[in-house]
C-alpha cells in the first residue's frame, strides 16, 4: 500500500510510519520538517499546510490511503482539496474533545452529541484560542466527512494517547512516579474511571482501517478501567507491584491547589468529578469490535520506563514533585 501521513514526524504519526514500514508499505510523510524526524524508511516531503497551495509538493501523486492528524480546520479542507480525488482510504485522528457532555459516563460515538465547530475566524487552537480545541477538530471531521465521503473516510477519535514519545507529562508522570516506588499519593477514588489507549495500539488500528476500507466514526481507546487497576497495571509493569497507594480526596487536594489533569503541581490523568465523570469514561464496543485491539497497561508501562531511561531530556517535565506530594501526604496524614 501506499500510504501518506499528513504528520508523521511526531509520536503517533511516527508510530503509523513506523508500524507501515515494518508492514512492507510504502510510506511519506509530509511535514515542514521542524517537530520531529520521519523514520528510517519513510520518504519525507516538505510541505507547509499553512498556505493554501501548500501540498503542491504532492502534485500528481497518487495513494491508496492518507491518514491526517492536524488540528486546523483550513489544514483538513485544502488536503481533502487537493488530494481527495487522488487517494483511495482517508484517515483522519480526531480526538474525544469534540463532545458537548464530558459528565455522564457510557457515551457511545454514534449517538453522543458534539461541540459546536470552530467559528470561522478561528483556525489554530493555540494560545488564546486553546479553548476551542475540540470545536476545531470538529470542523476537520466535517471537512473531512463532506470531501472525502463518508463511505471512504475513518473518523478515530483518540482519547488519551500514551507510551514511548508522548509529548506530554501525563502517563510519564505515573511511570515514573511508580516506578520511584515509596509512598504514592492517588487521587480520589480507587473505582474513578480512568481510559487511555496505546500509541501502538491506535497506529495499528489506523492501518488496519486503511488496509480494510473500514469507514465511519469511531472512538479510539481502551475499555474504562478503575484507577485502583490502572496504577496496579502501571506499576507491575515497572517492576514494582503492589505498589503503596494513599488515596487522598478530591476537596482536600483542591483546597492545596493540587491540579487536575496535566502541568505543574498536577496529578495528572486525575479530571473533577462529576464534571469529568464521562470523559475517561466511555462505551467503546463498536471501535473493539470493529478491529481495535488493547494491550495491557503494563507492556505500555514497560515501553513507556524504557525510552524516559533512554531518551529523558525528551520527557516533558510536569506533575507534583516529590516535596510537594510528600507535603500534601504529611498534611493529609495529620488530618486523618
Ligand atoms: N496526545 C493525545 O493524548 C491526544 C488525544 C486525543 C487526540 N489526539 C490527536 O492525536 C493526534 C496526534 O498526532 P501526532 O502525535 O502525530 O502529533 P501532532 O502534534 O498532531 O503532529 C503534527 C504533525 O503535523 C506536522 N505539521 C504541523 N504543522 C504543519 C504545517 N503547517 N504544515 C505541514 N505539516 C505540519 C508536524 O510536523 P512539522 O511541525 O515538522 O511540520 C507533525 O508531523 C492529533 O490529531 C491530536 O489532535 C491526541
Amino acid at each position: 500500500m501506499r500510504l501518506l501521513i499528513l504528520g508523521g514526524t511526531v509520536f503517533l504519526g511516527r508510530a503509523v510510519a513506523r508500524l507501515a514500514r515494518a508492514s512492507g508499505h510504502h510510506v511519506t510523510c509530509a511535514a515542514r520538517g521542524v517537530s520531529g524526524e520521519p523514520v528510517a524508511g519513510a520518504r519525507f516531503v516538505q510541505v507547509d499546510r499553512d498556505h493554501p497551495a501548500g501540498l503542491s509538493a504532492l502534485d500528481g501523486e497518487r495513494f491508496d490511503a492518507v491518514v491526517d492528524v492536524t488540528r486546523r480546520p483550513s489544514h483538513a479542507r485544502h488536503a481533502v482539496a487537493a488530494l481527495a480525488d487522488r487517494v483511495g482510504h482517508w484517515s483522519y485522528v480526531s480526538t474525544c474533545s469534540v463532545y458537548a457532555d464530558n459528565a455522564t459516563p457510557g457515551q457511545r460515538a454514534d449517538t453522543a452529541k458534539l461541540t459546536v465547530p470552530a467559528p470561522v475566524e478561528v483556525d489554530n487552537p493555540v494560545g488564546e484560542h486553546a479553548d476551542f480545541y475540540g470545536p476545531c477538530k470538529v470542523s476537520c471531521e466535517d471537512a473531512v466527512r463532506d470531501g472525502v465521503g463518508p463511505e471512504r473516510a475513518f473518523i478515530c477519535r483518540a482519547g488519551l494517547i500514551v507510551g514511548p514519545e508522548d509529548p506530554s507529562d501525563r502517563f510519564p508522570y505515573w511511570v515514573a512516579r511508580l516506578a520511584r516506588g515509596g509512598e504514592v499519593l492517588a487521587p480520589g477514588t480507587p473505582d474513578d474511571r480512568v481510559q487511555l489507549v496505546d500509541v501502538d495500539d491506535l497506529a495499528q488500528w489506523l492501518l488496519y482501517a486503511a488496509e480494510n476500507g473500514l469507514a465511519g466514526t469511531f472512538d479510539g481507546m481502551s475499555a474504562a478501567l478503575s484507577r485502583s487497576r490502572f496504577l496496579a497495571e502501571v506499576a507491575a509493569g515497572v517492576g514494582r507491584p503492589d505498589p503503596e497507594l494513599t488515596w487522598v480526596e478530591q476537596d482536600f487536594l483542591l483546597a492545596r491547589d493540587v491540579r487536575p489533569w496535566t502541568g505543574e503541581r498536577s496529578l495528572p490523568l486525575w479530571l473533577p468529578l462529576p464534571e469529568y465523570g464521562g470523559f475517561l469514561a466511555r462505551d467503546v464496543t463498536d471501535s473493539l469490535a470493529a478491529g481495535l485491539r488493547i494491550r495491557p497497561i503494563a507492556q505500555t508501562a514497560a515501553r513507556t520506563l524504557e525510552w524516559i531511561r533512554a531518551s529523558p531530556g525528551d520527557v516533558k517535565a510536569g506533575g507534583l514533585e516529590p516535596a510537594q506530594e510528600a507535603e500534601v501526604l504529611r498534611e493529609w496524614a495529620a488530618r486523618q
